[in-house]
């Protein structure tokens, strides 16, 4: 039996040394800015979106030092959606992971730069891998990759958009489940679908692993409003109750906690269920999905 929380740690641990190789010499005149981009990459994120990129594409391959670059790319557009969606004019927070937000620790000009730095640093880790490939096959599916990739962000900041503009309004649950599939599901979708586009799965299992990844994208959302009403902020390491003062559109203030609760479950077993055919190979995405329906931050 795998243990998962020793396999999790291994994970991390790989995509923070990655992560490491870009961080950037503080002995020039954007010292600062290199120290702001540096203070929220390394803070302590789970590495979710990258780890999903990894053991999706295990599912078909063992060669996973191959695609590396794209999960770091994810993790670093991720940093810049979480720099950015702290600031006065999304969230308005003043912690993350424990720490002060960027825009409190530096100044909101650098946190803004921060993010744009960090979402363009992307791209130049994608663009240079694609430099690299010789291999015609693998280079169609990088460039699917990127392609998805770029739609993906798209998806997220027009999510992040709703989240923030209907704020104070009552919605229809179409609306609520399409903002979160949004803002939240579309990098974690992309995570999933990266990881076997790049593996080279067929179409069938793509489309099969995008339903997986559905499911999980709006159930880390629903498990993130649930948090957002319940969670031990020493634990979240970020506010608890932001999202009621803010009067957010969530599954908690549709449906209740008890009733996301319900729905949180509901949606992690048509998770588990899709992985099924996946047998053995799949444990540790079975892990993670578990995971993400139990975790306190
Ligand atoms: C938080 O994401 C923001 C949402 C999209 C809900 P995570 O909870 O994955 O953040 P980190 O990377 O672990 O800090
Ligand atoms: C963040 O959603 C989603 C993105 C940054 C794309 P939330 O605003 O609900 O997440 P937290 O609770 O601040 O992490
Ligand atoms: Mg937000
Ligand atoms: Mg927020």
């Amino acid at each position: 039996m795998m243990d998962f929380k020793i396999k999790l740690k291994e994970y991390q641990e790989i995509v923070n040394k990655e992560l490491e190789k870009y961080i950037k010499d503080k002995n020039c005149y954007e010292k600062i800015l290199n120290e702001s981009v540096e203070y929220s990459l390394m803070a302590g994120g789970k590495r979710l979106r990258p780890i999903l990129v990894l053991d999706t594409y295990k599912l078909f391959k063992d060669d996973y030092e191959n695609v590396i670059p794209y999960a770091i790319a994810l993790e670093m557009v991720h940093n810049f959606s979480l720099i950015h969606d702290d600031l006065p004019e999304i969230d308005n927070d003043d912690f993350r992971h424990g720490v002060p937000t960027n825009h409190k620790k530096f100044n909101h000009a650098t946190a803004l730069l921060a993010g744009d730095a960090l979402f363009n640093q992307a791209y130049i880790v994608l663009s240079e891998d694609l430099k690299k490939e010789p291999v015609q096959e693998l280079l169609v599916r990088k460039i699917r990759s990127f392609n998805e990739f770029s739609k993906a962000v798209d998806r997220m900041i027009a999510g992040e958009y709703l989240d923030t503009e209907l704020e104070n309004k009552q919605i229809e649950k179409e609306l609520l489940k399409y903002i979160h599939e949004n803002k939240t599901g579309a990098l974690l979708k992309l995570s999933v679908r990266m990881g076997a586009i790049l593996a080279g799965a067929s179409e069938e299992d793509l489309e099969k692993l995008s339903c997986f990844a559905d499911k999980i994208g709006l159930a880390f959302q629903i498990k993130d409003d649930i948090l957002s009403e319940e969670g031990d902020e020493k634990i979240t390491g970020k506010p608890v109750g932001n999202d009621r003062e803010l009067n957010k559109c969530t599954y908690v203030s549709f449906y209740g906690l008890d009733g996301a609760k319900k729905e949180l479950t509901k949606i992690i077993n048509e998770a588990l269920e899709l992985l099924n055919e996946y047998g053995d190979k799949a444990e540790f995405l079975r892990g993670l999905t578990i995971y993400i329906r139990d975790r306190e931050k």
